[in-house]
């Protein structure tokens, strides 16, 4: 199983280490344009297996896509992440160059890849992958919903005063401070619903806590926030690695699913080996189709902004 990951920053960096120490993959490439930085985060990188136990071979180049041959999962980071005060959708001026050029570079090696996208504003640079590249709809996959919905589990047992690993509950819409649609009314305390433990009123600062958690990050950083996100797009090519078939809420291209046509959001879908192996249509509450549908209008809005 090789692996490719675009950009050997945080967040790059973060999604490689954390594949390596799953040892499901046998190689990771990190590619970078910044001359000798993949290459230094793959050797400090490989200098941490003997001590994290793997036996992934995690290889760094500088700009030569050569080097990714054959991948079988290509990661797209690269752009530049959001200062503080700032929101995603501003970085389209920058990043959609790049990721229409990184796209393209990576299927001209790995034609068969399956992409999965971090870049921001995900879900609308998950849109210019499609109309860069032509994959098939299962092979482009936008990273969002995983990392939103860990942070939303975070701040549910902060408000439930539980261990993390009682807690479930899914983000989906559009990755964006509002656009976000977290499921409150189907989040659980193991098996139990939420709301038998917590007032509408404190279930609410939960859910706008959830939806500025990215931003509240950059605020403290300076930057945007690489832990999670590295681990939330981790675990996604992990589950395509090992045909899992888990299911997770990634961004992707909707033909009338949940009555949206002709744009990436956040649903629920199965993961596998095929990427996408399907989405999964769950009945949404009135006021939950009406977030999605207001989320799908910023989504579009964003795309409008894409000179294709
Ligand atoms: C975040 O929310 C980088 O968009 C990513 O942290």
């Amino acid at each position: 199983m090789k692996v490719t990951v675009v950009g050997a920053g945080a967040v790059g960096a973060s999604c490689a280490e954390y594949i390596a120490i799953k040892n499901f993959a046998s190689e990771v490439i990190i590619l970078d344009i910044k001359e000798g930085f993949a290459e230094g985060k793959a050797m400090d990188l490989m200098q941490t297996a003997s001590l994290n136990g793997f036996d992934t071979k995690i290889t760094g180049s500088t700009n030569d896509y050569s080097k990714t041959a054959d991948s079988d999962i290509c990661v797209i980071t690269s752009g530049i992440p959001r200062k503080p005060g700032m929101t995603r959708e501003e970085l389209i001026g920058i990043n959609a160059g790049i990721v229409k050029m990184v796209s393209t570079s990576l299927i001209e090696h790995s034609p068969n890849t399956i992409i999965i996208v971090v870049s921001n504003p995900m879900d609308t640079m998950t849109y210019l992958v499609h109309k860069a590249t032509g994959l098939p709809k299962n092979r482009i996959i936008g990273m969002g919903g995983a990392l939103d919905s860990a942070r939303f589990k975070y701040r549910l047992a902060e408000a439930l005063g539980a261990p993390i690993s009682d807690v479930d509950g899914m983000v989906i819409g559009g990755h964006s401070d509002k656009g976000m649609v977290p499921l409150t009314r189907l989040a659980t305390r193991n098996s139990v619903p939420v709301s038998e433990f917590i007032s509408e009123e404190r279930l609410e600062q939960v859910l706008q806590d959830t939806k500025v958690g990215g931003a509240t990050l950059t605020g403290l950083l300076g930057t945007s926030a690489w832990y999670a996100p590295g681990a939330a797009v981790s675990s996604m090519v992990q589950a395509i690695a090992c045909d899992t078939k888990k299911i997770f809420p990634c961004s992707t291209l909707l033909e009338g699913e949940y009555g949206l046509h002709d744009l990436c959001i956040g649903v629920p879908v199965i993961l596998g080996k095929n990427g996408i192996e399907s989405i999964v249509e769950i009945n949404l509450s009135t006021s939950e189709k009406a977030h999605m549908q207001e989320s799908a209008i910023g989504v579009s809005a964003t795309n409008k902004l894409l000179t294709l």
